[in-house]
């Protein structure tokens, strides 16, 4: 018997379940599972704001650490708030010898996300979850958790090539550090400034899957190291964060210009989900994928072309008229990876990226959780066995 029929109209009851029961939503689609003053959507304008401002403001003319401040904290630090934020992040960027030591242990071709949730939860270890209603108790994990996600993940590049992790440079602000961890050498201004502003756009999205994971975490109470390995897993997935290795793997297969349209049309055909395009929030093309494409243009406008930028153009422009009559646009991940491609990072640390940048949202939101805290505990649908008789093994 069927529990749920996706097509179903809105609020109506599922086929099977008595009319008194709630609806089921499959994806939790249209739930309201939390109430939240963080970050706001408007998907079908396509605008997104992060405590009342809008993202693209921020991108231009925020950093990162400002905005995860404004993010986690409700409103703009102060020069001094923010000074000393930016001098504690720094201070904790970096990680214990025990933790280095435990990544080299690591398997090389074992995946940087993977690495990133076990030395993300190995913090736990190291520091007591004992007082979550001190608020310097809460700074001090911010403060931890901001600074050395970026230090593991470089550090995990450098050990899967057989080298030492590069300490951390404490001149740098926090973009250039994390870009100057991967390669040891200082980057352009511009490619820290571009890699900054893609943290701001990644910071925070509301509650998608991997801070719904975040929020049901926290409201455990336990500690936030948990929280963000919990999200780090969830963000891993290809329908999630996921989606920005896929994007540049299927402009390859592609090739050319000439196969974008039978290529989307067989994918389509083959009911095939066309990586970096469709969002559950956005009707329109995601705003985040408008920044993304901006800054992808100044890069190659300071450091050359990308071919597969044409590529991407060309199967926006194709897939427009084959996927948009649906609201599918491209979002977040159809043009990050491009960036990141042309920032020399390699292609399964675009994720891993994406979990440096979100530990902001992640945050603001355990925070807030911890504010007017009660268990996620849902109920189901039940659709298994009525109650039988056990049967005895030898019966079976
Ligand atoms: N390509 C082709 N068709 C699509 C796509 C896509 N990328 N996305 C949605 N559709 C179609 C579905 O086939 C479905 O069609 P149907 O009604 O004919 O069956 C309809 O649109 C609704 O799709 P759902 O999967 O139900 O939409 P949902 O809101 O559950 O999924 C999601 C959203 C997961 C993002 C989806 O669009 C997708 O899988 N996209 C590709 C993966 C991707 O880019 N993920 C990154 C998202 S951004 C982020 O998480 C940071």
């Amino acid at each position: 018997m069927p529990v749920s029929d996706p097509a179903a109209a809105p609020g109506a009851p599922a086929e099977g379940a008595a009319s008194h029961a709630p609806a089921f939503r499959p994806g939790l689609e249209g739930v309201p599972a939390t109430q939240s003053a963080i970050c706001d959507i408007d998907g079908r304008q396509g605008h997104l704001t992060y405590r009342g401002y809008d993202a693209a403001i921020l991108a231009a003319q925020s950093t990162f650490l400002e905005t995860a401040y404004l993010l986690i904290w409700g409103e703009l630090p102060t020069a001094l708030q923010l000074r000393d934020f930016e001098h504690e992040v720094q201070m904790h960027r970096r990680v214990s010898f025990r933790i280095r030591d435990m990544m080299k242990s690591f398997p090389a071709q074992g995946h940087p996300m993977d690495a990133l949730q076990a030395s993300a939860a190995s913090l736990g270890l190291f520091y007591s979850r004992r007082a979550l209603d001190n608020p310097e108790y809460i700074y001090g994990a911010v403060v931890r958790l901001l600074a050395k996600i970026p230090t593991m993940v470089a550090a995990f590049q450098l050990i899967r090539k057989g080298q030492d992790p590069i300490q951390p440079r404490d001149d740098l602000p926090y973009a250039a550090n994390f870009l100057y961890m991967l390669t040891e050498r200082e980057p352009d201004p511009l490619a820290a400034r571009i890699f900054d502003a893609c943290l701001i756009i990644h910071a925070e999205h509301s509650l998608n899957a991997s801070t719904f994971s975040a929020r049901v975490t926290a409201s455990t109470l336990t500690d936030p190291y948990a929280v963000v390995a919990s999200a780090v897993g969830t963000l891993a997935g290809p329908l999630h964060g996921g989606a920005n290795e896929d994007v540049l793997a299927m402009l390859e297969a592609i090739g050319s210009e000439d196969q974008v349209a039978p290529w989307l049309d067989r994918a389509i055909a083959e009911r095939q989900k066309i990586m970096g395009f469709g969002h559950r929030e956005y009707k329109v093309k995601d705003p985040r994928a408008v920044i993304l494409q901006r800054l992808a243009e100044q890069l190659f406008d300071r450091f050359g072309h990308d071919p597969l930028y044409d590529l991407a153009r060309k199967v926006e422009e194709v897939a427009a008229s084959r996927l948009g009559p649906k609201g599918i646009y491209p979002n977040v991940d159809f043009y990050s990876g491009l960036v990141y491609r042309k920032l020399g990072i390699p292609r399964d640390l675009f994720t891993p990226i994406f979990a440096i940048a979100r530990t902001a949202g992640w945050l603001a939101h355990w925070k807030e959780q911890l504010g007017a805290n009660r268990i996620f505990r849902p109920s189901q649908i039940y659709t298994g066995a009525v109650p039988r008789e056990w049967t005895p093994l030898e019966a079976r």
